[in-house]
């Protein structure tokens, strides 16, 4: 994919690239009419030619949109310029916990009982709210966790594993979500709310012990 930093695409001008995941690449932008940074996630060009994927990206973004809630991202907007199909979020300051999980690692700290329940119960509130409204996350991992500059805990990436949907490819076949995170039911096929329990535990493990990857150990043998 190409460097976008230098470029403006619609009103926002990217200033520098943020981190790129498995299925896209997330910039910070600067959008001079508002004098605010943003982070700007642009899926990869080749979804442009899968005709169910601009359905799937308006139906989406409609309904990510419109989730408002303390622990959720806040969509900014959705748009397409060219075939650069690219979402507007409020920029989080970070670290994601995957980082900050590693970081503890490497030093041998673990979060505390208290850090722990405290990010329990902001995932939880903010997955129970997005249910009330009809959405699943599909994608709940610690990459997809972050903290504010104040320490908030903030999910990110709704409804993204179901935009870019069964075009994200493995070696072997097309998944909507990341393995080890996974329930075996996600991992069929199956949709629904169990899967971002089964995600929200698993990162919860990984609070706790500090241990990676628990997906595939516990349903992997
Ligand atoms: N709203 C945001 N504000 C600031 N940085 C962000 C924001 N969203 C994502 N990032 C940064 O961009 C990086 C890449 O995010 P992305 O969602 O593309 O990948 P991922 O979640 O690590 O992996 P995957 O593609 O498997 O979901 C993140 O690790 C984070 O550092
Ligand atoms: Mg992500």
């Amino acid at each position: 994919m190409t460097n976008l930093v230098g470029q403006t695409i619609g009103k926002y001008r990217i200033v520098a690239r943020l981190g790129r995941g498995g299925m896209a690449e997330v910039y910070k932008g600067y959008q001079p009419g508002l004098d605010r940074y943003v982070a700007i996630k642009v899926l990869p060009s080749h979804l442009a030619d899968d005709e169910d994927f601009i359905g799937r990206f308006e139906r989406e973004a409609t309904a990510v949109a419109h989730l408002r809630h303390p622990n959720i991202v806040q969509v900014y907007d959705f748009d397409v310029e060219g075939d650069l199909y690219y979402m507007v979020m409020e920029f989080i300051e970070g670290p994601t916990l995957k980082t900050e999980l590693k970081e503890r690692s490497i030093k041998g700290q673990i979060f505390s009982l208290s850090e722990t329940t405290r990010i329990i119960t902001a995932l939880a509130s903010a997955i129970d709210y997005a249910h009330s409204r009809g959405m699943v996350h599909r994608d709940l991992k610690p990459a997809n966790i972050m903290f504010t500059a104040e320490g908030q805990v903030v999910l990110t990436d709704f409804g993204i594993a179901r935009i870019v949907g069964a075009t994200r490819y493995t070696m072997t076949g097309a998944i909507s979500g990341t393995p080890a995170y996974m329930s075996p039911e996600q991992g069929q096929g199956e949709r629904g709310g169990w899967n971002n329990l089964a995600g929200e535990g698993l990162s919860d493990g990984e609070h706790l012990d500090g241990f990676s990857g628990q997906g595939q150990a516990l349903w992997r043998g």
